[in-house]
């Protein structure tokens, strides 16, 4: 699993490397899910969003230029810098989420929290605990959309690991629907989940 320098390391060159390999794993259908989660913001011009993960604001930066206000967690500076270019008046906050939300942002509300490509860091435990303090920071009729590498079955991880033997990443944690929305409900958490394409799937909270 890359850390904050693996992801520095890969920057700059990140937006050219996600185009050329959106149709196979891990990014198969990779624009489709960025395409998904812009739309599913309704009324952008007057949002409040926070992105975990953001990267290089491929995603957040189309919302930005539609007037969202943009926050976001990343724990790559050179990420950082590269969204801090696109997103001048973004508000991004450089920290690990595995260690939970930063306090700067403890007292803010959303009307969208989303994240692409990025959860599958955190484990199982991890996830359903970080999702359910997230939920704390949404607005009466806010929404959480999480984009990741992630299937409906074991099985069908199962599957696309055996196809994709010689790249898969043993270290990140993929969603499986039919185990995190169970657990998330065991913590009165409600999401729906939509599979995207052969490894990429998209979780709803409201
Ligand atoms: C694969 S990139 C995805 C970027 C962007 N969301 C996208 O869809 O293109 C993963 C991003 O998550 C960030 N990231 C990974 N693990 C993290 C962690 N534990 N805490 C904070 N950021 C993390 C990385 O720095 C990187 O910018």
């Amino acid at each position: 699993m890359l850390d904050n320098k693996g992801f520095d390391l890969w920057a700059k060159e990140y937006d050219k490397s996600v185009e050329k390999s959106s149709n196979e794993y891990p990014f198969d259908g990779y624009y489709e899910v960025l395409n998904y989660v812009y739309n599913s913001v309704i009324n952008k011009e007057s949002k409040k969003i926070l992105d975990v993960g953001f990267g290089t604001g491929l995603l957040t930066s189309k919302l930005y230029e539609d007037g969202a206000n943009i926050f976001g967690i990343d724990f790559s500076k050179e990420m950082i810098d590269i969204a801090k270019e696109k997103m001048p008046s973004g508000v991004f906050i450089q920290r690990d989420f595995n260690l939970g939300i930063p306090l700067e942002l403890k007292s803010e509300k959303f009307d969208y929290i989303i994240s692409s490509y990025a959860i599958h860091h955190l484990s199982n435990d991890k996830k359903v605990e970080f999702i359910a303090q997230l939920k704390d920071l949404l607005n009466e009729n806010g929404s959480i959309i999480i984009a990741d590498v992630a299937f409906r079955t074991e099985e069908n991880l199962l599957k696309c690991k055996r196809e994709n033997l010689n790249k898969w990443d043993e270290d990140e944690i993929y969603m499986v629907e039919d185990n995190v929305v169970p657990a998330l409900y065991k913590n009165n958490i409600k999401a729906k989940y939509t599979q995207i394409s052969s490894c990429v799937g998209i979780l709803e909270i409201y």
